[in-house]
């Protein structure tokens, strides 16, 4: 590589290839982006070298004058399957003096090609018990002689697989290899073997289990097997020496198979039953396919579920004989490990609840048909050590029953073990206001728990589905709390697959409801609106070139359905559990959330196209989204700025802000009469699931900022304080999911753990701390610095550790002023809008403060 020439600034650090990958094996991307870190004191960016060695190949980007510091281009050959990749970046700084060469970073590519598997798809012969969900065990022995270089493991399977190596675990994925759309993609995993495996006799084993790929699905009790009858693996195990030969383990006939393990049953909804007295005798040669089907078979693009972190139960009651209910005093999903003393033949049970009934019993009534219940039958008297295998539980109880006689249970005899995708925690809120950091919390659990290889509703009834609408609402806010940019492309690449021949995007993806194909605005804008989103907060293009065809589709549909720019057929969820509504749709017309989602989507198409270069698209589809918005307007407001043709719903009123449908002269009108309704109602918010996440934010943008304070700050219901009031430790699907008062809401639908209204975390970071990103410059390479300061709160504070480094805003009242404390990462610049009124003011990188008088403390 070439000299290194005067070095005065530190180098480059976390370097990362395509936005958050940091040395990664098995990585998926033949032509990887590069991004990098530059140190404290470097202001900005002018010039970087890239330099990338792969074996004798090696690509040097030259010195480029560019201050791009994430996503640089590679522009060598693409690599190829197993390459193994190092690469180190230098840069040039604003007095045009040059860095050192950055420590080297890695990458191993994947298998790339289905051409690289040799592997066939093997399960064990016969079937298992078709009344349960069985687990297959697989196995196959094998010497190795010469001396290892390097082994890795390629392996998928159509159902959940753990493998064990020697005895131990390989890797530390759970739920791999995730939920896609599996007749279309199946994520690979790779794993680095070489130190597991051993000269001699060498034992590899798998479980495979239903999963969502054969296991129950859906409310249907009967919906099982939907992409598939029986969980299979497909395995690759390629042995390097160190005298060049190599050796492949593939799964193929030579395998042995079983139904007849422990695991007697493993269903993501209903549980695990597991009986330890039955270890697999019947092992017979496996079925084989050597077809390897039609899927593509791609290294899995982005972290797998993995044991996050695990929580200590803090009481114990009992309250029917025999039965002993532990509190982990937090709501959360995964399952619970379980060190107890059992009797030989007897069965344990756990059972899992999010909330006690009055006489603290479990509640369970809300998991609707998912039975969510572990057993352990005990092959001998003494004490174990356990956990499920391919199953999770939505939960903070968690009980016991079938202990023997006469035990005293202790707290560490449950552990709770969280497990989500494997996301890097990027963003803090935080405040004055002990309720306002809970709700900060419960947005995050909600996150966690709905956050299991794909976004769900819900973590725990018998649903767990990627409802669109709800990850459409939440995406801005999950992107604060973690850096989920490879979680959103992968999901989006799913929501491509699924999309309908005819535009449409199903109500959930992957896409396991086909007779209820997808037509609700607000679900289905979660195509147009999440790769913005994510373009927005990173900067990664590449999430609007390969949705740009989804989002133009999914508007052809719009616009076949529209007459005059309007949608007098559409349906849908319409403004999901609005409370007190006439219908759980709510009141707001579905004819106008579909023309305002229509608009809304057709401008995010134009600005995407804008941002591609597709300048002939941009024109086309922004002169569409003015057509419909002039639709929109003339149908459905006044001169006067008020709602017609329609019930005056705050919904109707946020819709028409918040997406811009109105012509300026007539929105503070319009916004008047929305605070008004949040004032007849004694400031209170009459929003469902589409109204709630822009409220607070378009009362505040057209001068009602108090008022959207005061509504976060509302502890009636309905509010976000009011279910904390409750106790809530995650965000609920209803405001009163439960109540002290009158107990619990309608269990058909009832989750303790939906994220929906934890959209306004954007509002908290955006607003009440002021960290909020600019669209014109993404992913924070220039931000905005906006707090607004509210009666109720004298400090607040959010930090994000953005693709530059880390940037802050925070404000706390000192002696009746205000003060205000900012850092801009190196290589960004942000804006501040003071809220004492005085002029804006951009900086470079660094730290600043500034004293504001009492003008600045009291919004308006
Ligand atoms: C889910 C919601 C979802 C909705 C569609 C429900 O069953 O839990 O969160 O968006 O259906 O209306």
């Amino acid at each position: 590589m070439l000299a290194a020439s005067l070095a005065l600034a530190g180098p480059a650090t976390s370097l990362r290839v395509d936005g958050d990958f940091i040395n990664p094996l098995g990585f998926y991307d033949a032509m990887p982006t590069f991004s990098w870190r530059l140190p404290a004191g470097v202001k900005k960016q002018t010039a970087y070298q890239i330099q990338v060695r792969c074996g004798a190949k090696m690509w040097d980007s030259g010195w480029v004058m560019s201050d791009r510091s994430t996503f640089a281009p590679y522009g060598g050959a693409p690599f190829s399957s197993r390459d193994r990749v190092a690469w180190r970046v230098r840069f040039r700084d604003e007095n045009g003096q040059d860095s050192s060469w950055s420590e080297p970073a890695f990458f191993e590519l994947g298998l790339l090609s289905d051409s690289d598997w040799k592997a066939r798809w093997i399960r064990p012969s016969g079937e298992g018990d078709q009344g349960k969900e069985p687990v297959a065990c697989l196995r196959r022995e094998f010497p190795i002689v010469k001396k290892i270089a390097r082994a890795r493991i390629y392996v998928t399977a159509r159902g959940l697989f753990e493998l064990s190596l020697n005895g131990r675990r390989v890797g530390d994925d759970y739920f791999a290899n995730g939920w896609t759309s599996y007749h279309k993609r199946l994520d690979t995993l790779t794993y680095d073997v070489t130190s597991q495996l051993r000269s001699g006799e060498n034992s590899l084993s798998a479980l495979v289990g239903t999963g969502w790929y054969a296991g129950r699905l859906t409310w249907e009790p009967k919906v099982k097997d939907f992409y598939g009858g029986s969980p299979e693996l497909l395995l690759q195990l390629e042995v390097a020496y160190t005298d060049g030969s190599s050796e492949t383990i593939a799964s193929d006939g030579k395998w042995e198979g079983s139904f007849g393990g422990p695991i007697v049953s493993s269903s993501l909804y209903n549980g695990e039953e597991y009986d330890a007295r039955r270890q697999p005798s019947d092992w017979k040669p496996v079925a084989t396919d050597a077809a390897i089907g039609n899927a593509r078979l791609m290294p899995k693009p982005f972290p797998p579920v993995r044991v996050c972190q695990t929580l200590s139960s803090r009481a114990i009651s009992t309250p029917q004989p025999g039965r002993y209910v532990f509190d982990l005093g937090q709501n959360m999903v995964g399952w619970a490990r379980v060190k107890i003393p059992v009797e030989k033949d007897k069965t344990i049970t756990i059972h899992f609840a999010e909330m006690l009934n009055a006489d603290g019993t479990l509640y369970t009534k809300n998991y609707r048909s998912a039975e969510s219940t572990d057993t352990y039958t005990a092959a001998a008297t003494g004490t174990i050590e356990w956990q499920p295998h391919f199953t999770f539980h939505g939960f903070r109880y968690v009980e016991l029953s079938g202990l023997p006689a006469g035990v005293v249970p202790q707290k560490d005899w449950v552990t709770g073990v969280v497990l989500h995708s494997a996301l890097q925690p990027t963003g803090k809120f935080t405040s004055s206001s002990p309720k306002l950091n809970q709700l900060q919390s419960n947005i995050v659990w909600g996150q966690r728990g709905n956050f299991v290889d794909i976004p769900t509703d819900c973590p725990q009834r018998d649903e767990r589905l990627g409802w669109t609408g709800d990850a459409e609402v939440f995406c801005p806010t999950a992107m604060f709390n973690y850096d989920c940019l490879s979680f959103w492309k992968s999901w989006l690449e799913s929501m491509r697959d699924d999309q309908e021949a005819d535009g449409r995007i199903p109500h959930v993806i992957p896409n396991v409801l086909p007779r209820w194909p997808g037509d609700s605005p607000g679900w289905m804008d979660a195509a147009t609106i999440i790769p913005w989103q994510v373009y927005v907060r990173t900067g990664d293009t590449s999430v609007l070139a390969e949705n740009f065809e989804m989002m133009t589709k999914l508007l052809g549909w719009y616009r076949k359905q529209s007459i005059g720019g309007l949608l007098p057929k559409i349906g849908g969820f319409g403004d999901w559990l609005q409370p007190y509504g006439k219908t759980l749709k709510g009141d707001t017309p579905l004819p106008l959330i579909g023309v305002a989602y229509y608009a809304r989507s057709a401008q995010l198409v134009a600005d995407a196209a804008h941002v591609l270069g597709k300048d002939d698209d941009a024109r086309l589809y922004g002169a569409e989204a003015g057509k419909v918005r002039q639709a929109f307007a003339g149908q459905y407001f006044d001169a006067d700025g008020r709602l017609k043709n329609a019930p005056e719903t705050q919904t109707g009123y946020v819709l028409a802000l918040a997406f811009d449908l109105i012509p300026p002269e007539i929105k503070p009108k319009a916004a008047a009469h929305l605070a008004q309704l949040v004032r007849d109602v004694g400031i209170h918010l009459r929003t469902g699931f589409l109204g709630t996440p822009y409220l607070a934010r378009v009362l505040e943008e057209n001068g009602y900022a108090a008022i959207a304070y005061d509504l976060l700050f509302q502890e009636s219901y309905p509010s976000w304080f009011f279910p904390i009031d409750q106790g809530a430790t995650t965000m609920w699907e209803r405001w009163n999911s439960y109540s002290r008062k009158d107990g619990f809401g309608d269990a058909t639908m009832n989750s303790f753990n939906h994220y929906a209204y934890g959209a306004i975390g954007q509002w908290m970071y955006e607003r009440i701390a002021g960290l909020a990103p600019d669209p014109e410059h993404p992913g924070y390479k220039h931000f905005f610095v906006r707090p607004l300061i509210g009666k109720q709160l004298d400090s607040a504070r959010a930090e994000l550790e953005t693709p530059y480094g880390t940037a802050s805003s925070a404000w706390t009242r000192k002696d009746g002023d205000v003060e205000l404390s900012v850092v801009v990462p190196p290589n960004a610049s942000a804006t501040i809008e003071f809220p004492d009124g005085r002029k804006p003011q951009t900086v470079t990188a660094g730290s600043y403060r500034f004293r504001m008088g009492p003008e600045a403390g009291s919004s308006r």
